[in-house]
């Protein structure tokens, strides 16, 4: 998981991002990271360079065949937690992306997917 945030950090930079907006993406990446470690035990997160009519951007996705998430809008609001930590993880990473989908089903797993637009 360590080495996904310094790869984040890396192509963030290989693809043109500023230092600042390649921190942000990394500290998304490792909030995933965590949630994975945490809520699923084990997991995969992806980088992609990407690119639409909008411009390249670079996409990641996290995701695990863990236990899901049963109530998805409670999971996004600042403050809430299973886990009894600050439950800041999702909503913050909301924030620090320009896209973010999350889909999660109950048994099954969750996937994350983000984008940072150029
Ligand atoms: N990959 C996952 N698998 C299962 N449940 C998850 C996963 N990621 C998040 N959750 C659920 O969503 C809740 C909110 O996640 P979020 O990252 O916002 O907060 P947190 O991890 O509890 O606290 P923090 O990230 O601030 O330490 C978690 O408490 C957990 O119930
Ligand atoms: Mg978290």
């Amino acid at each position: 998981m360590a080495v996904a945030i310094m790869r984040a950090r890396q192509q963030c930079q290989e693809a043109g991002f500023d230092v600042s907006t390649s921190c942000r993406v990394a500290t998304a990446v490792s909030e995933l990271a965590r949630n994975i470690v945490k809520y699923a035990g084990q997991g995969e997160i992806i980088l992609l360079r990407v690119s639409a009519p909008r411009g390249a951007g670079i996409e990641i996705r996290a995701q695990d065949q863990g236990p899901g998430i049963t109530d998805i809008e409670k999971a996004m609001e600042d403050r809430y937690s299973t886990g009894r930590t600050l439950g800041l993880g999702l909503p913050g990473v909301r924030r620090l992306m320009d896209d973010f989908d999350i889909k999660t089903e109950p048994g099954a797993g969750t996937r994350v997917t983000i984008r940072k637009w150029l």
